[in-house]
């Protein structure tokens, strides 16, 4: 049975291969998309989560979600994803429209309709989550989970202390996590093992179908924007929830509550790992098999055009 799951996004590069590594796997059934500012403005994350999804024959229904955090002013995610969001690759005239329901109510919609059954995976600020979660107060209790992207135990990497999905909305991560769903939370601790880098782009230059053009297109661009800020391979972090949803082994994880800084101006956002003896809430990515995550992404390509 294939897991149900809404994809949340910001897209921007990793969103884009967690949409393709969705798209592409029989383990995974994409309910929806629902776009979020972060990367860029809600207009474009809108458009590119629309144009990516037009390319790789991705069916699934594309809503618009929230276009401000809850509370502080907008951040966008600077040069990394560049001015479109999804700089690198040219796409043809774009024909897929947006549903005309807002995207937090299609969240709500499937979830009370297929209680117990929907994963939800937010790849960028958890804006759309928090509004839900407080638009229908028994989503928690109804969601089957929630496997984010975002936080870390250590160093941040829009500040020093904050990741950047928790960082564009802080409050909104802070009504997530305490809101008693079960999460698995991908943060930076995990997904910075999973690198793209040359001999895996080189490989994966070789491929010929749209799909992979526009994948090499698009990591042209997030090698280079990753190099400017000294990273030298850019790293997976969206695409590792929905690897971790089609197989769980290649993660290993512990348990923490988690808390998220709203007060403190320089750690604001920052995610607070709380000690534990295993009994914490919230299941946070520590290890990855990143040869196991690369052969998911690979079956995915064959699979679409
Ligand atoms: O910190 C990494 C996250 O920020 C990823 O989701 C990336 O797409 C950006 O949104
Ligand atoms: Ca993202």
């Amino acid at each position: 049975m294939a897991e149900k799951i809404i994809l949340d996004v910001d897209t921007g590069h990793d969103d884009m291969v967690a949409i393709v590594m969705a798209s592409g796997l029989e383990e995974i059934e994409l309910m929806g998309l629902v776009a979020v500012v972060g990367n860029q403005i809600l207009e474009k994350t809108l458009a590119n989560t629309l144009k990516v999804c037009e390319l790789i024959g991705q069916q699934a229904p594309v809503y618009a979600g929230m276009d401000r955090p809850l509370v502080r002013p907008k951040v966008i995610g600077g040069d990394i994803h560049g001015e479109s969001g999804l700089d690198g690759p040219v796409f043809p005239t774009l024909v897929k429209k947006p549903q005309a329901l807002h995207g937090v109510h299609f969240i709500i919609e499937t979830v009370l309709a297929n209680p117990h059954e929907i994963t939800l995976v937010p790849t960028g600020p958890l804006t759309d989550i928090a509004m839900a979660i407080r638009l229908e107060p028994r989503l928690p209790s109804l969601v089957k989970r929630i496997v984010l992207m975002g936080g870390s135990m250590g160093r941040g990497n829009r500040t020093a202390h904050a990741e950047f999905n928790i960082f564009a909305d802080p409050e909104a991560a802070a009504i997530v996590f305490g809101s008693g769903a079960p999460i698995v939370m991908m943060g930076l601790d995990v997904t910075l093992q999973v690198v793209l880098d040359e001999n895996r782009s080189a490989t994966y230059g070789k491929l010929t179908t749209r799909t992979a053009a526009m994948f090499n297109a698009s990591m042209a661009h997030y090698i280079q924007a990753c190099r400017r800020h000294g990273s030298e391979f850019p790293a997976m972090h969206d695409p590792c929830c929905i690897a971790y949803i089609a197989d769980p082994s290649i993660f290993t994880t512990e348990f923490h509550d988690i808390e998220i800084e709203l007060h403190d101006r320089e750690k604001y956002g920052k995610t607070y790992a709380g000690t534990t003896n295993g009994s914490g809430t919230v299941q946070v990515g520590i290890g990855a098999d990143a040869d196991r995550f690369w052969k998911l992404l690979d079956r995915a390509f064959t699979r679409l055009p």
